[in-house]
């Protein structure tokens, strides 16, 4: 059990989590199967809604607004993606932005744009955790990220930004997308391609971060998973992270560090002070 999240239970705040799954994706229900067995190790309680395929957007903002409502629910995850009938927008913009802890309500996102994020996008946050751990510099290094998507590029941009590195952010319009990329001292690949990025792409040395994940079943019927980043890379990068096992493993923890810190709101003002300056800066 992580000692926050014993802080809290001990002062009786079970942290909790509520995920939303909707229809039945297969890579969806193995995402949210393995956030709760995380959570549950850490001690956070988690709680899982089913909504069939079928469920009207006003189905799913009712069941959003009776977790808003819940005083024993201090996280909520829409698992993403909805089926196509469904505005993931409108229903993201439904949750509680104190209950938001994927940080993808406009509020969270604007708070990060502005310098005073409450609740940081879990996998942006978990690339920088990565360099973080790994004593990765950031300061002054010029960052490229190949994606600009709500979900990882753009928010990772604002934290390299608040970080004093200096930024390029690469999309599918980009013109000699390898011109840029091999300016990098740190290439963050999150475009959705599978081994878009190859050895050509990248300067000798540079710090390579693969969040892309694509997976392909062989015909005895064994997983294998792969990133946006060719294998290739590993000649020329001087650091690469690795797929399965790198930026999905930070992304769950970075949830479960949101969900910890969503719950210490409850505390009370005589434990608020305490859980800040010991707990609070690590998540
Ligand atoms: N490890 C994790 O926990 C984790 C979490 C989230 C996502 N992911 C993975 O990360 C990847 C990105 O996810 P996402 O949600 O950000 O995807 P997304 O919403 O599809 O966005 C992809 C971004 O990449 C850009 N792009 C696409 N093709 C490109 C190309 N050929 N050259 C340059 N840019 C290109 C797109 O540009 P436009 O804006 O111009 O379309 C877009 O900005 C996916 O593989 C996803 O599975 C992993």
């Amino acid at each position: 059990m992580s000692r926050a999240a014993l802080f809290l239970r001990k002062r009786g705040i079970h942290p909790r989590l509520a995920a939303i799954l909707v229809g039945r994706n297969p890579a969806s229900e193995s995402y949210v199967a393995g956030k709760r067995r995380a959570a549950k190790s850490c001690g956070i309680d988690s709680l899982l809604f089913r909504l069939p395929a079928s469920t009207s957007q006003s189905g799913l903002h009712a069941l959003i607004g009776r977790l808003n409502r819940r005083r024993d629910v201090h996280g909520i995850l829409l698992q993403l993606p909805l089926p196509a009938r469904l505005s993931a927008e409108e229903a993201l913009v439904r949750i509680s932005p104190e209950k938001d802890v994927d940080g993808l309500h406009p509020e969270n996102l604007g708070r990060l744009a502005a310098g005073v994020p409450r609740f940081v996008p879990c996998t942006p946050k978990g690339v920088l955790h990565l360099l973080d751990f790994f004593r990765v510099p950031v300061e002054g290094k010029h960052v490229v990220i190949v994606g600009r998507s709500r979900l990882v590029g753009r928010p990772l941009a604002l934290l390299f930004i608040h970080r004093n590195a200096t930024v390029t952010v690469c999309h599918s319009r980009t013109r000699r997308l390898a011109q840029q990329t091999r300016r990098a001292d740190i290439l963050v690949a999150a475009a959705g391609r599978k081994h878009l990025i190859r050895a050509s792409h990248v300067q000798k040395g540079a710090v390579v971060v693969d969040v892309g994940i694509h997976v392909s079943v062989s015909p005895s019927g064994a997983k294998r998973f792969h990133g946006d980043v060719s294998p290739s890379v590993r000649r020329a990068a001087g650091v690469l992270s690795p797929v399965p096992g790198g930026v999905g493993p930070e992304t769950v923890a970075q949830l479960l560090a949101n969900t910890v810190r969503a719950a210490a709101r409850c505390l009370a003002a005589k434990h608020a002070g305490s859980f800040e300056r010991s707990h609070l800066h690590r998540l």
